[in-house]
This record gives structure tokens, C-alpha cells and sequence, in this order.
């Protein structure tokens, strides 16, 4: 059966959003593309769509409040349809935190947000340096120092496990 898919980012330096056009590329059959809007942008119903993904990073502890509000006002919706949500963050770069299970990301949004959505992952971000402002910079590193992670790194560093992201479109 085609089904029609929306994907729903929140991507502050575009990591979530890379993430999401490589799931709009595996999720491509027969030339149906899923439908791909940023949280901003996104206007439509979301009972148009048989199932949507929602994808956002984590900053300062954080999804987007868009991503909050949005959950909160189309809950009803939500739950009429087939839904996905992954975080991403960088404590997820950590074996012991990169399930949904075990990253304090998620257990604490899926609590506070009282949605369950049918699918639920998490992946680990990017690390860039050089695109950070000054305070985000010194307060990254302040993060990375504390939980043993580079603290120094001209290029940027991936942490995103790619198996992973295929491993959740096959089960979208
Ligand atoms: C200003 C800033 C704050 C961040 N805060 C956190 C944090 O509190 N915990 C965490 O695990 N990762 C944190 N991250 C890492 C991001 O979640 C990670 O870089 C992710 O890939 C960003 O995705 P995006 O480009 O889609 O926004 C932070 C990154 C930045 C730049």
C-alpha cells in the first residue's frame, strides 16, 4: 500500500534537517516523496497524511518550543494517524544514552508531553565548532568537558549512527 508521509523538522544549525531529507530519500518509492516542511513552514492538515514524522534537536536541554506547541495543539490528531518522533542530541552519542529508553532527552519530553507516539527513536548530532557563536562555543565545550567528550575540533564531527536512521525508515 502507498502511503502518504509528512516529515516535520526542528533544526536550529540543520543537522535534524539532513537527518530528514536522507529519510525523505529512503522513504521515496515509485516516485511518491514524503512531504517535507520545517516546523515554521508548516501550515497543512495532518490528517492529509497516513503517517508523519517528526524530527528536533535538542539545545540547552530543549526541544523547540514550536515542537511543544505544535504536540500540544494537534495531540487529538496525532493520535488518528500513524506517527514517528526522534530527538536529536549529543549526550545521545553515548552507548548507555541512545536508546529511547535511556536518553534523558526523550523520557523527559515524552513524560512532560503526554503523547505516545506509534514510533520513537533518538540519534546522536553533529559537534561544529567553528559554526557556534562565542557563548555557545564556550558553553559546549563546557558540556563536552564535563561528559568526556572533544572538547576541541577544527572540523566537525558526526556522531549520527546512519545504520540507525535506515533501521528507523524500515519500520516507518
Ligand atoms: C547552542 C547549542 C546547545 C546544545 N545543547 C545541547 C544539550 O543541552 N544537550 C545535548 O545533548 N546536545 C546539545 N546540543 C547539540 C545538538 O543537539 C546537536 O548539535 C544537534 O546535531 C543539533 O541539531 P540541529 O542542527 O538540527 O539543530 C547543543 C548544540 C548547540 C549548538
Amino acid at each position: 500500500m502507498k502511503q502518504k508521509i509528512g516529515i516535520i523538522y526542528s533544526s536550529v544549525d540543520g543537522h535534524t534537517k539532513k537527518i530528514c531529507e536522507h529519510l525523505e530519500e529512503l522513504l521515496t518509492v515509485d516516485q511518491l516523496k514524503p512531504e517535507l516542511y520545517s516546523i515554521e513552514a508548516f501550515s497543512g492538515n495532518i490528517m492529509s497524511f497516513d503517517t508523519l514524522i517528526i524530527g528536533a534537536s535538542i539545545r540547552y536541554g530543549k526541544h523547540n518550543p514550536l515542537i511543544y506547541k505544535f504536540i500540544t495543539d494537534e495531540k487529538d490528531k496525532l493520535k488518528a494517524i500513524r506517527t514517528a518522533f526522534f530527538s536529536v542530541n549529543l549526550v545521545a552519542r553515548k552507548d548507555t544514552k541512545n536508546t529511547p529508553d535511556t536518553n534523558p532527552y526523550l523520557i523527559k519530553f515524552i513524560k512532560e508531553i503526554n503523547w505516545k507516539p506509534d514510533i520513537l527513536d533518538v540519534f546522536a548530532g553533529k559537534l561544529d565548532y567553528k559554526a557556534y557563536s562565542l557563548f555557545d562555543r564556550i558553553m559546549i565545550k563546557l558540556i563536552m568537558r564535563i561528559t568526556h567528550g572533544p572538547t576541541k575540533s577544527d572540523v566537525p564531527i558526526e556522531f549520527t549512527d546512519w545504520k540507525r536512521v535506515k533501521d528507523f525508515s524500515e519500520k516507518i
